[in-house]
């Protein structure tokens, strides 16, 4: 039996959807279960063993919208819960390789590492950003005809969610079934195949819309105060400025991607994303 946590996630929920057409047994973990679905939340570690009980392919996906401590205390719950539970296979989503510069990295490595520890196999996805974090920009600059985003001159090689989800999909589904289950082990670089900066993104949106998008970088020190002054609690706006001083910085443009390898068909395009 396959269990993908964070169910009612944007990623997860993507996930779920994709193991439900696979027709393997497969259960939803989320923190508010309806139906069949179980309750999964790491912050009470008591009931991850119940939870996990007769799962054989755990995808995990991260749930790091928290203080780091926070985060690996989740995380920590999880590999012990599923060790105790008897968990053959867990799948867990990361962080590219290309973020080992931003804040969330040390979350995600700690967890590859309490992994690798772990007495089951093991497969890390490290995902890269995700292009739908930049559709609002998108949509705004279709409307204002101005693409404001803290891109500064850097690039970003995004992946789909769809894709991702996709891959995680594939590997848990490839594992449940012990058919060659070659996932076993393996950490793979999952970002997108295209590498797009402000301008690329500004002339592709004017292409697709028949009207003229300009780009206009907005600094790093204006991100964080819109993003304080929009509520954010403290360590999402660190969090948030840090992954796009990761992308001013040139560290997120490398396309060489595991993604490819993983889908039925070419990885959608970050620009047909947005
Ligand atoms: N690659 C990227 O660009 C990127 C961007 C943002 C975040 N992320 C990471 O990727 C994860 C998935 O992204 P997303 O877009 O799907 O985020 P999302 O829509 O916010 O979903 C995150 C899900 O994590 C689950 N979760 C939160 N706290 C939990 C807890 N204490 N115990 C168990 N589950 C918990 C929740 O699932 P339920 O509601 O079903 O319980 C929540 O819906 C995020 O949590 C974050 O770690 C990646």
């Amino acid at each position: 039996m396959i269990m993908v946590t964070g169910a009612s996630g944007a990623l997860g929920s993507l996930i779920a959807a994709k193991l439900a057409a696979s027709g393997r047994e497969v259960v939803a973990g989320t923190r508010r279960p309806t139906g069949s679905a179980r309750r999964v939340d790491f912050d009470a570690p008591d009931s991850l063993a119940e939870a996990f009980g007769g799962v054989d392919v755990l995808v995990a996906v991260s749930a790091g919208f928290a203080e780091d401590d926070v985060v690996i205390a989740r995380h920590r719950a999880v590999v012990e819960a599923a060790a105790n539970a008897g968990v053959r296979q867990v799948v867990y989503t990361s962080l590219t390789g290309a973020g080992e510069h931003m804040s969330i990295a040390p979350a995600h490595r700690a967890t590859e590492r309490l992994l690798a520890a772990a007495p089951f196999a093991v497969t890390v996805l490290r995902n890269g950003l995700y292009a739908e974090l930049l559709s609002q920009a998108a949509e705004q600059a279709v409307a204002t005809g101005v693409l404001t985003l803290p891109l500064g001159g850097g690039k970003v090689a995004a992946a789909a969610r769809e894709d991702l989800a996709e891959a995680a999909a594939r590997v848990a589904v490839e594992a449940d079934a012990q058919v060659d289950n070659a996932h076993r082990g393996r950490v793979y670089e999952l970002v997108g195949s295209e590498a797009l900066g402000g301008e690329d993104l500004a002339s592709a949106l004017s292409a697709e819309h028949g009207k003229e998008i300009a780009y206009a970088p907005l600094s790093l020190g204006d991100f964080r105060a819109a993003l304080t002054a929009a509520g954010l609690p403290p360590f999402q706006v660190a969090h948030t400025v840090s992954v796009f001083a990761n992308v001013n910085a040139g560290f997120m443009g490398g396309t060489e991607s595991d993604l490819p390898g993983l889908l039925a068909g070419a990885p959608r395009r970050a620009i047909d994303v947005l």
